[in-house]
């Protein structure tokens, strides 16, 4: 059945490699499932070689890792990591590539100029897609020769395991690239549902609402562990705090920044969150032992 709103397959292009350009946490868990999927070349780029290094060496590790659990044999290990490569020269390694996504810093001017970038070396028929969270899909692609062929691919952590993605039809996206995005989408075995571009789409909103009210009532003076425990007997896959360490503080806070700035009324940002992120804090929790226990010096920072 054709998802609501997606063109008609047949407009759909061939997809024969993949770009990524990022090579972080998002960007690496891309690489993994766009070249298990879509048995096509994929090539990571990021500013320097440690990072390109680390995501490369990422996917290749989570490979083997497949490969212990009896997921993939050693022929197909040895195929998706020939597959899988990393590279500093985006001219060369995206010269002949289908389909580029770019899961960078969350930053309007920084991925603005990574599609500028990108569009002087890709071909005329590839598609950019964007990883974004939160921004305006439309204004990245804006000052492109060809915005028609942007789209927003927006994926959710972690994302081999979590089955949606969010494809989000900017204002000149064409019908061919949306269709291409369906395709993909297809191939990836994600369920992709088409969303407005509007701040935050659809899931983040809802999920910056939830959490957001749990940071509240920590803000207001609820201790961390009592806020987080409250929504326990509903059975969550996981704790609001634990999924905030999943998403990540500082992606979070932006998130509920973006969301904050466009409706003001509906969307708080906590301080308590703002101090986390402010003093680095990427994890929050020890999760060695059985149950994740809550950083003491996270907790301090409450
Ligand atoms: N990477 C890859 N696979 C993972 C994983 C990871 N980080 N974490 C867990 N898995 C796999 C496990 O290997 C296991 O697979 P298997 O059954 O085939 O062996 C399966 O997931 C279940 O894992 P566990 O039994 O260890 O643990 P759970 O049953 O508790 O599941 C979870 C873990 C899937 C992470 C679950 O807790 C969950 O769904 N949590 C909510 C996550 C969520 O809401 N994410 C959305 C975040 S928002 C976002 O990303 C958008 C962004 O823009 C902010």
């Amino acid at each position: 059945k054709r998802p609501v709103g997606a063109p008609d397959k047949s407009l759909a292009r061939k997809v024969t490699k993949v770009g990524i350009v990022g090579a972080g946490l998002m960007a690496s868990q891309l690489a993994l499932l766009f070249a298990r999927r879509l048995q096509v070349p994929v090539v990571l780029t990021d500013i320097d070689q440690e990072r390109v290094d680390k995501g490369v060496g990422w996917v290749h590790e989570q490979l083997d890792m497949l490969l212990l659990k009896g997921r993939l044999n050693q022929d197909q290990v040895n195929r998706l990591k020939a597959n899988v490569t990393g590279s500093l020269d985006k001219a060369s390694a995206f010269a002949d590539a289908d389909f580029v996504i770019e899961a960078v810093f969350e930053e309007m001017g920084v991925k603005q100029q990574v599609f500028a970038d990108l569009e002087a070396v890709v071909p005329e028929h590839a598609i950019l897609a964007t990883n974004t969270s939160s921004l305006s899909v439309s204004e990245m692609a804006s000052g492109l020769e060809h915005p028609e062929r942007v789209v927003g691919f927006h994926f959710f952590n972690p994302v081999a395991v979590l089955p949606l993605l969010e494809i989000v039809r900017a204002e000149r996206t064409d019908d061919a690239s949306l269709a291409t995005a369906f395709a993909v989408a297809k191939e990836l075995r994600k369920s992709a549902v088409l969303v407005k571009d509007a701040p935050a789409f659809v899931v983040n909103r809802i999920l910056t609402r939830f959490m957001g009210e749990v940071l509240a009532s920590i803000d207001e003076g609820t201790p961390v562990e009592v806020a987080d425990n409250a929504l326990a007997p509903l059975g969550l896959p996981m704790s609001p705090m634990v999924l905030l360490e999943l998403v990540g503080p500082a992606v979070a806070h932006h998130v509920a920044g973006t969301l904050h700035e466009a409706f003001p009324e509906r969307f708080g940002v906590s301080e308590n969150l703002g101090r986390v992120v402010a003093a680095g804090k990427r994890t929050l929790y020890d999760h060695s032992g059985g149950k994740p226990e809550l950083d003491p010096e996270v907790a301090a920072l409450f």
